[in-house]
């Protein structure tokens, strides 16, 4: 028996059979619209295999029985942290944080009423480990320090589907490597260098958390409940996962959440030329709401 289990860690499970692999896929684009195309299935079963490990099954089968049972059932959050790909980083696509400065932060401020509470409301959805949303947090906290006469507020959220990657978003910590397109007055003032253990991790600032939050949010789900329309939602990198169908669906919802004049940034990859939305482009792969 202990041998038999040695092996299994060793070798792993063996081969995932396509019956299994259709199942688990269905379900996770049941939940989150994503689904692992068959060219990467041996990522999928290294993934699934360690997660196996980690809940002591041994076989895939044992796995499918547990996950679609009443007892298994959220363990599909963990399903979702396999199929998706949360690649991020601090400054990416860095044109548009610039362009963001230069033109869209000055022109939503100059629309404010100037009697009204003067706050912008941010989006990063999709936002995977944090980095989009904190990046967005520094820009507004760079802004807000270079012109001290405008007097606004900001309030950003970050979203995203796996409760894995929100989790570390919150806790703000990151390798230190990844502050590289940072320059060393930004890292100074916005990360804090851990120590002992925690040495080569940054902490994020209080300044930038306290006006950066983070929940869960499915892009398919009922209601997102929000009480507020957005001035700005960032959306980059995900809808390349969804079906056409699936992409109308959540663009369409991320237009009736971004008010009229608001801005919505997309991953450079990911047009909107072919989409009947209430928008107009005004800069590669940034549009504003009609
Ligand atoms: C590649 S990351 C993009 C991160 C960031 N926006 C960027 O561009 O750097 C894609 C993220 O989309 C999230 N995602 C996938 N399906 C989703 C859904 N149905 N609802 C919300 N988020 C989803 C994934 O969990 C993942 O963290």
């Amino acid at each position: 028996m202990g041998a038999a289990k040695k092996i299994n860690r060793d070798i792993g499970f063996g081969p995932l059979p396509d019956k299994i692999f259709d199942k688990l896929n269905q379900l996770a684009y049941q939940h989150c619209g994503v689904t692992i195309k068959s060219d990467k299935k041996f990522l999928f079963q290294t993934r699934i295999n360690r997660r196996l490990r980690d809940l002591k099954f041994s076989s895939y089968e044992q796995y499918c029985g547990y996950i679609f049972s009443a007892e298994g059932k959220d363990e599909v959050k963990y399903l979702i942290d396999v199929v998706t790909t949360h690649t991020t980083y601090f400054f990416r696509e860095a044109n548009q944080f610039e362009f963001l400065t230069s033109d869209v932060i000055p022109e939503l401020v100059s629309n404010m009423d100037k009697t009204q509470n003067r706050k912008l409301n941010i989006w990063s959805s999709a936002c995977s480990t944090g980095e989009e949303a904190y990046t967005l947090s520094i820009v507004f906290n760079e802004y807000l320090k270079e012109n001290p006469n405008v007097g606004f507020n900001y309030n950003i959220l970050g979203t995203d589907v796996s409760e894995v990657v929100v989790e570390q978003a919150q806790r703000g910590i990151y390798p230190i490597e990844s502050l590289k397109p940072l320059d060393i007055e930004m890292k100074r003032k916005y990360f804090m260098r851990g120590k002992g253990k925690a040495s080569g991790y940054v902490k994020t600032s209080p300044e930038l958390q306290m006006n950066t939050k983070f929940k869960t949010l499915n892009f398919f789900q009922k209601n997102f409940g929000f009480e507020n329309k957005f001035d700005v939602i960032f959306c980059r990198n995900v809808i390349i996962y969804f079906n056409r169908e699936d992409q109308i669906k959540v663009l369409n919802r991320l237009c009736d959440n971004l008010r009229k004049g608001g801005y919505l940034f997309m991953g450079h990859t990911e047009s909107l030329a072919n989409f009947d939305l209430p928008v107009e482009r005004i800069g590669p792969t940034v549009y504003r709401r009609l």
